[in-house]
């Protein structure tokens, strides 16, 4: 398997593309009590998609460290993950919708490689709110995506928004074949074979508590990549945990449990202490210094510990030993 950095081709696209590489910002926000975590590269750049200029410019593009607790239940299976990291680049007020899909297409394609037929994506159909996002298609058509691979659905599906209220808008989403079978010639969302790879989310309104759609100062360009999710799929894999970034723990895994991950009965333990134990020691090392509590964070951290722990003794791990130093 050939392990492929991709935060880095990514990163280095967007900055000779204009883009300014930000820091991530810690997993807790820093100026936002109404969140727990940070859960999308956005999340800290809210006060610029409303307008304040960002003092690194108009185009920026880092990795964000995400957190999301939502799913917690769907942990264990391939894909889903409590914390991930997040690639993004925005325009702030700068390019929009041709320049952003452009780009897209160019590095999925040139770039990392990804053929053409194995990709579909999905655009705003349009309702009382917003427009159906026929720019969007058109530009999708004219980088190289046939128009047989390109849909429309509605706000369930092509819309973004960070919980209730603020900067939302219209997204386009694209989705890769992940199979070994031959691509089908329609896109199904309900088949968990397409994934969806990368979201680019025009971000033009702002969405008030009386319900209405205000338009933003600036048209933005947020966009996000889950990482995880796209070095599986660059490195050929159908499970997340089978790639470069999780191989070095679940061998630790197997190692302190003597079990094997290939062993049907302990995949799925194996996976929650994966991704518990990295998400434990993101949040415990995070800037804001969160202990196990019943409280906010630190309860989410308890429940982290404790989920985990369960599954060490289905593991018939020596919970007594060392090994969640060992896999820390
Ligand atoms: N905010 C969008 C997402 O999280 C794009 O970054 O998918």
């Amino acid at each position: 398997m050939e392990k492929v950095d991709l935060k880095n081709i990514y990163l280095k696209f967007f900055e000779e593309r204009g883009h300014k590489i930000i820091p991530s910002a810690p997993v807790i926000p820093e100026n936002d009590p109404t969140c727990l975590f940070n859960t999308a590269g956005m999340q800290p750049l809210v006060p610029y998609l409303k307008g304040e200029p960002h003092p690194e410019g108009t185009r920026l593009t880092d990795v964000q460290k995400c957190f999301r607790t939502n799913d917690l239940d769907e942990v264990g299976d391939k894909t889903h993950h409590t914390f991930f990291e997040m690639l993004g680049n925005w325009s702030l007020g700068d390019y929009f919708k041709k320049e952003s899909i452009t780009w897209s297409f160019e590095l999925l394609t040139k770039y990392l490689k990804i053929p053409v037929e194995k990709l579909s994506v999905t655009c705003f159909a349009g309702d009382e709110d917003c427009a159906r996002d026929e720019v969007t298609a058109s530009c999708w058509k004219k980088a190289g995506i046939p128009e047989e691979r390109i849909y429309y659905f509605g706000k369930d599906d092509n819309w973004w928004i960070a919980g209730e209220t603020g900067p939302c808008g219209p997204d386009t989403e694209i989705f890769y074949w992940r199979s070994n079978e031959e691509v089908p010639s329609d896109f199904d969302p309900e088949n968990d074979n397409w994934v969806e790879i990368w979201n680019n989310v025009f971000m033009q309104y702002n969405h008030k508590p009386d319900g209405t759609f205000e338009p933003l100062k600036n048209k933005n360009v947020d966009t996000g990549m889950g990482v995880e999710r796209v070095v599986a799929v660059l490195e050929g894999q159908t499970d997340n945990y089978k790639s470069s970034i999780w191989t070095d723990l679940i061998k630790k895994i197997e190692e302190v449990s003597g079990k094997n991950y290939d062993d049907e009965k302990y995949t799925r333990s194996m996976r929650i202490i994966a991704d518990h134990i990295r998400a434990i020691v993101i949040l415990s090392g995070d800037d804001a210094g969160i202990k196990p509590s019943n409280t906010d964070q630190g309860y989410i951290l308890r429940r982290l510990i404790r989920r985990m722990i369960r599954y060490a003794k289905k593991l018939d791990i020596d919970i007594n030993s060392n090994w969640e130093q060992e896999l820390a």
